[in-house]
């Protein structure tokens, strides 16, 4: 007989503005998918090791400008250079637990200018990168996020700016999606994400097929 083929692993994005607990909460789902015998891995973009991430990482530090346009795609270029070893990771079962994508890449850029680069432009470069299983999407306001250690260390935290990238956030949420108050309890909110990863889980362990974004 033919071995049945070994269940994908699970992609599961987290999204949100800055300092909504992204990092708290996927760092702490991977640990309890570990502890629960799931291989899990934590994923995040940008990702700055790689050269263009290092680019990405001198520009967030406003050591280096650039033009709003080209640093989009830079941002994009640093998800497409990771895209196959996402993929194999994926289909080797590993469920990838990942600190913003192409969302982020869109709600920022559309953020930065009123008018600035409209969403479709945005979006354009990332059709085709890999859709998400679940978003877990941390719901902040932002004067809330603002209040946490660290805000205003990088370009893009601003109050003003933050509130754009929420509401852009916002146009771009789709109904499979699953919104978490993210002013709960560490644990509160940890518990959430928790049911929907394993609900993502489930679906990957039945055969759901990975998708692309924006099909
Ligand atoms: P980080 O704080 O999660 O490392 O993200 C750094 C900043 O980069 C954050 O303000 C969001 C922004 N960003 C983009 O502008 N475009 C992108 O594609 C990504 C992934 C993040």
């Amino acid at each position: 007989a033919v071995p049945k083929a070994a269940a994908r692993g699970a992609f599961i994005l987290f999204e949100g503005v800055d300092r909504c607990g992204k990092t708290t909460q996927s760092t702490k789902l991977v640990e309890s998918l570990k502890a629960a015998g799931v291989n899990a891995e934590l994923w995040r973009y940008p990702d700055r090791t790689t050269e263009m991430g290092k680019m990405i990482n001198a520009y967030l530090q406003s050591s280096l400008d650039m033009d709003d346009g080209a640093i989009h795609l830079l941002f994009s270029a640093n998800r497409w250079e990771k895209r196959a070893a996402m993929e194999k990771a994926l289909g080797d079962g590993v469920t990838l637990v990942v600190d913003r994508y192409s969302y982020s890449g869109v709600a920022f850029t559309a953020a930065k200018e009123v008018p600035g680069l409209d969403l479709e432009w945005c979006k354009a470069p990332e059709r085709g990168l890999l859709r998400p299983d679940a978003v877990l999407y941390l719901d902040m306001p932002v004067d809330a996020a603002k209040t946490r250690g660290g805000f205003g260390e990088e370009r893009y935290e601003t109050g003003e700016l933050q509130e754009r990238v929420r509401t852009h956030f916002r146009v771009l949420r789709e109904d499979w999606w699953t919104i978490i108050d993210a002013s709960g309890t560490i644990d509160d909110v940890h518990s959430k994400c928790a049911a929907a990863a394993d609900e993502a889980i489930q679906r990957c362990r039945e055969g759901a097929e990975l998708a692309r974004l924006w099909d």
